[in-house]
């Protein structure tokens, strides 16, 4: 099927487990889909250029850069943002830790640090310092020095457990 890329069209994506419509260009960013036309601006923008992870979204449960990926590619699929990792006053396990560990500072890389340390532990419940630096190496931070960001996913591996909950 061929598009006309100059007109707008009109797709569904289900984001956060809600059936959404909206109208873009089919080369349109996800990224500012979800910000500008959906209104979820937890999603950030860094690099633009897929260098550097603050817009990661779970798209059909893959780890992908928003700002690389074309509205029309996401369409009929399921989009997992921030919004629905856990919101105040109900933080998941890992934005608790994110929050006590300081590895939240500025806050850019925030959300798409969580979105990959859920990514992770969604397929290894338990991982190694190791795995949880490879697991979040395509995000990138200024301000933290990523070492709280590595004990806060440790740690919110450790709570879930505990717990017996996904993190
Ligand atoms: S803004 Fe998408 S990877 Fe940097
Ligand atoms: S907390 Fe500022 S870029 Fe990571």
């Amino acid at each position: 099927m061929t598009f006309n890329q100059s007109a707008q069209l009109e797709l569904s994506i289900i984001v956060n487990g809600e059936p959404r419509t909206v109208r873009a260009y089919p080369m349109e960013r996800l990224l500012d889909v979800l910000r500008e036309n959906l209104g979820l601006t937890g999603t950030k923008e860094g690099c633009g250029e897929g260098e550097c992870g603050a817009c990661a979204v779970l798209m059909d449960g893959a780890l992908v850069d928003s700002c690389l990926v074309p509205v029309l590619q996401a369409r009929g699929s399921n989009i997992v943002t921030i919004e629905k990792v856990g919101s105040d006053p109900t933080l998941s396990a890992l934005q608790g830790a994110f929050l006590k560990s300081g590895g939240a500072q500025c806050g850019i890389c925030t959300p798409g640090m969580i979105l990959a340390a859920k990514s992770l532990l969604d397929r290894k419940p338990q991982p190694t310092f190791e795995e949880i630096r490879e697991g979040l190496s395509g995000n990138l931070c200024r301000c933290t020095g990523y070492t709280q960001i590595f004990e806060a996913v440790a740690e919110a591996a450790a709570e879930a457990a505990r717990r017996k909950v996904p993190a």
